[in-house]
């Protein structure tokens, strides 16, 4: 049930609502409400039921600048059994894995075939407008939308999903979403961990009910955002891979809809953090853990070469601070590395990875502050004002008829996101542009190690002040910038800018 039915609803007798589960809990856990307290919707973590790691992990199919994508229905196989998903031929879940190199023209067909609109966002890529992906950019169900663009900037792992508005919770979580690596030369002369070394993982959670994954928020999952009990990567759920003993890439995507991961090794292994969503770090970061929201991306090594034939090590998400109610509260197992063979293995972790082009923030000709603690809305207000609950920036819900910020290109700003009072975690993504984070208050209270470097997205916890340095270049046109929790957005969480 939508709140927006809920709040017509509310002057009902609670005896009409009991019919409702998720309506009658709500109605209890508001009893004894105070009016300066939350108003009462109690989320709270979908917590994870692990599987047993015997599934071989499996990845998507290659492909490179010239294809055609078709959005299907269709069905794969989870938990043993044959359930219906979105998928891109010819995966069944998920899509290929798009691979160029920079300075190529990308030429991709989305062929819709599924019976509603839909389109695709190239999450971090610096491309046209009209590329882009924008909510009113839509393939009718049965039409087409063709994506022409050459890429132009520096290697790094990209993304791709849906985003027609208020349908991209859904299509991204049944299924729809794939990789989009870009490589260059300065990249390659660092003879990083390739080929069945480097390992793509696109980390998510699902909830399969009844053979089916499963749609239908409730007004508890639309302020959490979806979550689901079972965790699958590349499209597997609770799988295993065997590895040598040597060093490895994970390229990592958070591809969920809302569950964040602090992701660790079971075995204390150093994680060396070499790169993020705009590309490498600098210089590597050894890390024992690391926060990762959902859009953004991960570039780690780890060195299995000290492990016996035989170990086990998983990949896991350990329990984390400042989560708000719904996340953090559980340990739980991602995926399960085997150690099975003996390789020797010459790489050395370089110390110096790109020459990253820093900039200042005196540049900055302008300062925006976004308020995203959307404090009115879940705290004080009573339930009968009138008053929907909805997630909104600077107090706005996305409207495409509203230009909201208007940025003069090629000039660099400095973005405020204002969470200080909020009480919900929410990961900020910016299209068409890569940012660097300049400081973080409240909170965790700094900046963490992926935030180095270039980023797209950026989370901003509750109690958090995040300040971000955008340099806007030269592709104009209407752009979006939104919460990447998809409940969120699809619930009003995003704003257009306007580069002119
Ligand atoms: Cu990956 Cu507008 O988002
Ligand atoms: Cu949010």
């Amino acid at each position: 049930m939508h709140r927006k039915n809920f709040i017509k609803l509310s002057g009902l007798s609670v005896g009409a609502l009991v019919v409702n589960g998720s309506i009658t809990s709500f109605i209890l856990s508001c009893i004894g409400c105070r009016k300066d307290s939350h108003i009462g919707l109690i989320t709270k973590p979908v917590m994870v039921s692990e599987g047993n790691f015997s599934t071989l992990l499996s990845f998507p199919a290659q492909a490179g600048a010239i294809h055609t994508l078709t959005a299907q229905s269709t069905t794969t196989n989870l938990k043993g059994k044959t359930i219906p998903v979105l998928g891109y031929q010819p995966n069944s879940l998920l899509g290929p894995t798009f691979r160029v190199n920079n300075g190529n023209t990308v030429n991709i067909l989305l062929q819709n075939n599924l019976s509603e609109q839909t389109n695709i966002h190239w999450h971090g890529l610096k491309i046209p407008a009209l590329m882009d992906g924008h909510p009113e950019q839509l393939a009718n169900a049965g039409g087409l939308f063709r994506y022409q663009y050459t890429v132009n900037q520096r290697a790094g792992l990209c993304w791709y999903h849906p985003h027609p508005h208020e349908k991209t919770g859904k299509q991204v979580f049944q299924g729809l979403a794939g990789l989009f690596i870009i490589n260059d030369n300065e990249e390659a002369s660092l003879n990083l961990p390739s080929g069945q070394y480097e390992i793509p993982l696109i980390i998510q959670d699902k909830r399969i009910i009844n053979n089916s994954i499963t749609y239908n928020p409730s007004m508890e999952e639309v302020m959490a955002g979806y979550m689901g009990e079972s965790i699958i990567v590349n499209g597997v759920y609770s799988p295993y891979t065997e590895v040598a003993t040597r060093y490895y890439r994970l390229r990592i995507l958070n591809g969920s809809n809302a569950r964040m991961y602090n992701l660790s090794f079971s075995n204390n292994a150093d994680m060396i953090l070499i790169g993020n969503d705009g590309g490498l770090l600098k210089n590597p970061i050894t890390l024992k853990e690391i926060l990762i929201a959902p859009g953004e991306r991960l570039d780690v090594l780890i060195n299995f070469s000290g492990a016996a034939i035989g170990t086990e090590i998983f990949l896991v998400s350990k329990e984390f601070a400042h989560g708000g109610n719904a996340q953090g509260k559980q340990y739980f197992r991602i995926l399960k590395f085997k150690v099975t063979s003996a390789a020797t293995d010459s790489f050395i972790v370089p110390s110096n990875l790109s020459n990253l082009n820093i900039i200042s923030a005196s540049s900055a000709v302008k300062i925006r502050t976004f308020d995203i603690s959307n404090a009115m809305e879940h705290h004080g207000y009573p339930m009968n004002n009138g008053m929907q609950m909805r997630h909104r920036i600077n107090g706005k819900l996305f409207d495409s008829n509203r230009i909201d910020e208007n940025i003069i290109a090629n000039t660099n700003e400095v973005w405020i996101f204002d969470n200080s009072k909020g009480d919900e975690p929410h990961p900020m993504h910016l299209h068409g542009v890569f940012f660097q984070v300049l400081d973080r208050t409240g909170g965790r209270g700094s900046k963490i190690a992926s935030e180095n470097g270039w980023k797209d997205t950026v989370l901003v916890m509750p109690g958090e002040i995040v300040k971000i340095l955008v340099p806007f270049e030269k592709n104009t046109g209407r752009f979006v910038f939104h919460c990447h929790n998809l409940e969120h957005e699809d619930d009003g969480m995003m704003l257009q800018y306007q580069l002119s």
